[in-house]
């Protein structure tokens, strides 16, 4: 097997950040991983998958072995009356993977095209975007156990999915590389246009017959002119999640702060829009050194061009304060902070 060594991150990671890996090899096989992981030179150090690097922030340089997942290949393993079971390699890009199903016509994962990254990162924390997140038509993974060499399946309450949750970013950080996700998509498509973005662009590209197709296009449509392509700007998409609070605190919040945006939430809870909290504190288009708060979408942080891990992530921390201190509630960081 072939591993390098102080590999420069900058081409894995759409933040752009020039960390190294101490090493760093590419696996395309189950087989290959198997035997990196064998490998007596590599046992005693630490172990990373990574995808596309597109939910990643690397505040330091990486002392151990990235592995980086290259498992390909597309298969059809199922189909019933209403269902097809799409089995797709973790190292698919996202993106590709979406636009094969609606090819076929089948459906589900339309609201979700243009989300960067591979097929393996989507349960990591159940990938979400216009209404619609992974485990609404997630069936199955495998993953290899990194430390037992175990082949282990999770089925989809296995995962424990939530709000960009999962038991991959808890209980089982850093213990599986994800090899495979089967997705069950229906025959008969169900829109999902409850996104109002969604139905305003649709009208807006004169579309007269919905479809899955119309659906994809309306979804990219939107998020180019929303968010920053990493080929232009180094970003990892929303930098924090939306947070949830109580009916009660919302209800203090919101009178002292009458528009702020905000959807209710199961349980009488309320989400709040991340993006307004921050743009609030006067963030939105701020910029130290090549670090900022996007001009366009304040809940995405840039690099642009060549800031460090650790200014990104100290920018998160003043984010977060003066979130925290306006307004009393605490922001959570969605991306992979290594
Ligand atoms: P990576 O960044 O490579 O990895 C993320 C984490 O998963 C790391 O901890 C890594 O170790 C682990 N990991 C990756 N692959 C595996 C594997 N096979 N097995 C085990 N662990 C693994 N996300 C959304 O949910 N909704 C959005 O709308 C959205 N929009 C985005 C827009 C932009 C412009 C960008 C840059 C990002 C956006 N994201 C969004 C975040 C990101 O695209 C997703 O989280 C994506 O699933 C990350 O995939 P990746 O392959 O790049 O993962
Ligand atoms: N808003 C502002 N100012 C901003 C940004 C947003 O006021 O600078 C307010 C606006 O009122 C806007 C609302 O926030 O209507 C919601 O904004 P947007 O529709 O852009 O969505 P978001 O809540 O900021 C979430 C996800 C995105 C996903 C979109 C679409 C999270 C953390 N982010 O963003 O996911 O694509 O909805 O569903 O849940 C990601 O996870 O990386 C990501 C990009």
């Amino acid at each position: 097997m072939q591993v390098a060594e102080n590999v420069l991150l900058r081409p894995y990671n759409t933040f752009g950040i020039a960390a190294q890996a101490r090493f760093f090899a590419p696996f395309a096989t189950l087989q290959q991983l198997q035997e990196l992981l064998e490998d007596a030179r590599w046992k005693a150090v630490s172990r990373m998958i990574l995808g596309g690097g597109s939910n990643i922030l690397f505040t330091r340089d990486f002392n151990g072995l990235l592995l980086k997942n290259e498992l390909k290949g597309i298969t059809v393993v199922g189909e019933d009356t209403e269902y097809v079971y799409v089995k797709a390699g973790a190292g698919e890009n996202w993106h590709q993977f979406v636009q094969y199903c609606i090819a076929n016509n089948y459906a589900g994962l339309e609201n979700l095209s243009l989300i960067p990254g591979n097929v393996g990162a989507s349960p990591m924390q159940n990938i979400g975007a216009y209404g619609v997140e992974i485990k609404d038509y997630f069936f199955g993974l495998e993953a290899w156990h990194l430390h037992d060499h175990t082949l282990v399946t999770f089925n989809n309450a296995d995962c424990a999915f939530g709000y960009r949750e999962s038991v991959f970013k808890r209980k089982y950080k850093g213990q599986f590389a994800i090899l495979s996700v089967t997705y069950r998509l229906r025959k008969q498509p169900q829109f999902n246009t409850t996104y109002g973005a969604i139905e305003q662009e649709l009208q807006h590209m004169g579309i007269k017959e919905l479809s899955i197709q119309a659906i994809s296009q309306a979804v990219i449509n939107i998020r180019r002119s929303k968010l920053p392509d990493p080929a232009q700007i180094g970003n990892a998409g929303s930098f924090f999640k939306n947070p949830t609070i109580s009916g009660e605190q919302f209800a203090a919040v919101k009178q002292a702060h009458p528009d702020i945006v905000a959807y209710p939430a199961a349980n009488g809870q309320y989400k709040l829009a991340a993006g307004w909290l921050i743009e609030q504190c006067g963030w939105k288009g701020f910029r130290r050194g090549d670090a900022g708060v996007h001009a366009r979408q304040a809940l995405v942080l840039v690099n642009y061009g060549d800031a460090s891990g650790k200014e990104i992530f100290d920018l998160s921390q003043e984010v977060l304060d003066s979130v925290h201190e306006k307004f009393g509630v605490q922001l959570e960081r969605e991306v992979n902070i290594v």
